[in-house]
């Protein structure tokens, strides 16, 4: 797995917005917005375009317009925070949407909804979700993904901790993982210090 960590001024302040606890649900929901749409920039520069003749206003001229639209798929609650970005950037994309919550006892995956298409015909996926804590959630949809003969596979996470990050990278489902930090490990509830909090929570509210 190839492990991007965007490092980026603009990107770091956004990310220290985030960590910040006085950051309050307006200003922390628009810093996830911002920073994901920082992310999936750097995610598709990869992206495969065609050629494309259009004319301005003064003469006939080549473009290019992306050949296929990679499939985003959302890792709920959390990464419902990245997907307006993603759709702005992206907009002829189909969205898939994967529901798991992890049980905070066990830290173990608990799925609760999947509608990704049975057959992604070698579309190339995006998953969105902002924590790779200790990657079972994101190991869990990348094993739904991969039954369904995704193209590559490419996950963006604002946070992530080197536990997961090794996780991830031990099960050969991710092509790459684009994120704004690795950060220094998990503490013993397997939250990721110094981390962000719950992002979900922060986002949208207790679950
Ligand atoms: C959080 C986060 C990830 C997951 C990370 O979601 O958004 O999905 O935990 O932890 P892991 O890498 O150890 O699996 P949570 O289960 O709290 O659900 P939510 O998105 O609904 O808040």
């Amino acid at each position: 797995m190839d492990t991007l960590v965007v490092d980026h001024p603009l990107a770091a302040q956004l990310l220290t917005r985030m960590r910040d606890e006085r950051t309050d649900r307006a200003v922390f929901r628009q810093a996830a917005d911002e920073l994901a749409l920082m992310l999936v920039y750097e995610a598709t520069r990869a992206l495969a375009t065609e050629p494309v003749t259009i004319r301005t206003p003064l003469t006939e001229t080549s473009g290019v317009r992306v050949t296929r639209p990679p499939m985003v798929v959302p890792v709920l609650r959390a990464g419902l925070g990245m997907l307006g970005p993603v759709l702005r950037l992206l907009p002829g994309s189909d969205t898939g949407f994967i529901g798991v919550a992890r049980d905070e006892s066990t830290h173990e995956p608990v799925p609760y909804m999947n509608s990704v298409p049975d057959d992604l015909d070698g579309r190339d996926v995006l998953v969105l979700d902002p924590m790779l804590a200790t990657g079972g959630s994101m190991v869990f949809a990348c094993e739904q993904l991969a039954a369904r003969n995704p193209g590559t596979v490419t996950a963006v996470c604002i946070l992530a901790a080197p536990e997961g990050v090794d996780r991830l990278d031990s099960t050969g489902l991710v092509d790459r993982l684009v994120t704004a930090s690795v950060d220094e490990h998990l503490n013993e509830d397997a939250f990721i210090v110094p981390g962000l909090g719950d992002a979900g929570d922060r986002l949208f509210g207790t679950a």
